[in-house]
């Protein structure tokens, strides 16, 4: 490898984007699947960004909120450095034109989701956040000279030498194998919401990026940790669904059951804003009891400017939420856990990085609080992207190349078959012999792909957290009963 081997940034979503920017001054190799903001989970956010912007807000109440949604299963230093960061990573995205919505005084209009005690969200194109910040990033790396972008890539093994990671190589769009050297390589590959039966995550976020560092002996953390949002569109036989952004429950909307019944009144004190994981497990209920809506015709004239994502997606399926609830079910929406990594970005790997959904610095716990999640992709890539930039070229010694990569895809029928089992036992309510049952089965599986293989990991994890934790709830729970101790 030579000294001037470029950082490789596999992912375009807004980590990866983000690391990207911030190495620049280094040489730049982004390697993605598709071209600009396609495809990417960060296009499709809804939800804005979280800061402490308004009149009285601050950091620590930011923090606080975040370590009360993660059950405070949190790294307190990171949730610190996370919202400490926040109002500059927001001044960064306007100062590469992101346009932010603003009141009738010009002032950021700040919305409120669940778990926020106050109004604390920022959104550009009210629920098109995701797309606009996107946007923006994809425009200032296409403006940076340092930073080469090569898409239809889809990285399927690392390069060790010494036992540093020194590249990676890709199948490319038709069908070559390409090697790429690297003094550094960043894994900004998202979650793994394509393992579930329905997810609000592009199809094929499928952990590709996670099983590959584990097959290399990267350090794991929280893999049992999803988050299911509760309220993706019900459309029946679709895999990757439409979400209808929890801001809409900010704004009043509220859930009902098959009977026009309000779904959360008596489950929790904050109601449809109750923590995510609680309103996903109570739509659940409702979806398997004949089905659960969102009731937001209030919104009335506001529907085409504050959420024209939403309302577009619901159009297209033949559903005016105007006029009519809006049918919802859970979805697999976010990873809280993933690859370890300390507030740098490092894995336990030398010369492998990590930022975004599939890495896991402990920052959301156990149940990510709503609109943190594209914050951390800016705080956190742009930390990494200036780190890499100011460390110091490291060149290895002519030892062998070894390949690791994560092996077989499945077929398509046995992923299919793979995302029910994960569907019946990793879902927002699981119990031990549900997820004895999915290992058994998985074990099966594991042969045929390596999507099996990190499911049965998360199966696994599952089983072992025998407790409730955040997102992680096991109906099989018993009290912790304190030990008898002899008098
Ligand atoms: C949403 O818009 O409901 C999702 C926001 C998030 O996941 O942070």
């Amino acid at each position: 490898m030579s000294i001037d081997a470029p950082i490789i940034v596999v992912g375009g979503g807004i980590a990866g984007l983000s690391a990207a920017l911030a190495a620049a001054p280094a040489p730049v190799l982004l390697l993605t699947r598709r071209p600009g903001a396609v495809g990417a989970a960060s296009t499709l956010a809804q939800g804005g960004i979280a800061a402490a912007l308004g009149a009285g807000d601050t950091p620590a109440a930011h923090a606080r909120d975040t370590c009360v949604a993660g059950s405070h299963h949190n790294d307190v230093a990171m949730v610190e450095l996370l919202t400490a960061s926040a109002p500059a990573a927001i001044a960064w995205l306007q100062a590469i034109g992101v346009d932010f919505d603003r009141d009738g005084d010009g002032r950021l209009q700040l919305g409120r989701e669940g778990g926020h005690d106050r109004p604390r969200i920022v959104h550009a194109g009210g629920d098109g956040t995701g797309a606009a910040v996107m946007r923006a990033l994809v425009a200032a790396a296409r403006a940076e000279s340092r930073i080469h972008r090569v898409a239809g890539c889809d990285v399927d093994a690392l390069a060790l030498r010494d036992g540093r990671v020194v590249g990676v190589s890709a199948t490319l769009d038709d069908g070559r194998q390409q090697r790429f050297d690297g003094r550094a390589v960043v894994l900004a590959t998202g979650g793994i919401g394509g393992l579930f039966p329905a997810t609000s995550n592009p199809a094929d976020a499928d952990g590709g990026g996670l099983a590959l560092a584990m097959a290399a002996g990267a350090a794991i953390r929280d893999l049992e940790s999803v988050q299911f949002h509760p309220t993706a569109l019900a459309v029946p036989g679709m895999h990757s669904l439409p979400l209808v952004t929890e801001a809409l429950r900010g704004a009043g909307a509220r859930l009902l059951d098959r009977d026009g019944q309000p779904l959360m009144a008596g489950v929790h004190p904050l109601g449809d804003l109750a923590p995510r994981d609680i309103v996903a497990r109570r739509v659940a209920a409702a979806v398997r009891d004949g089905g659960a809506w969102l009731d937001a015709r209030h919104i009335g004239a506001a529907w085409p400017t504050a959420f024209p994502t939403v309302l577009a997606a619901c159009l297209a399926h033949a559903i005016d939420p105007r006029l009519q609830p809006i049918p919802v079910t859970p979805a697999a929406h976010f990873h809280m856990g993933g690859l370890a990594t300390d507030a740098d970005g490092r894995t336990s790997l030398p010369g492998l990085f990590a930022a975004g959904e599939v890495a896991c610095n402990g920052v959301h716990g156990a149940n990510r609080l709503a609109s943190n999640s594209l914050l951390e992709g800016v705080v956190f890539g742009r930390r990494l992207g200036h780190w890499l930039a100011a460390a110091p070229s490291t060149r290895t010694s002519g030892g062998e190349v070894e390949w690791v990569g994560h092996g077989r895809s499945l077929s398509p029928p046995a992923l299919q078959r793979l995302r029910v089992l994960m569907g019946v036992a990793m879902g927002p309510v699981r119990n031990g012999a549900a997820l004895q049952t999915a290992l058994l089965e998985c074990d099966a599986l594991a042969a045929e792909g390596w999507q099996a293989g990190l499911a049965r990991t998360m199966l696994a994890a599952a089983r072992q957290r025998r407790h409730s934790l955040g997102a992680h709830y096991r109906d099989d729970d018993a009290p912790i009963v304190a030990p008898v101790t002899a008098a």
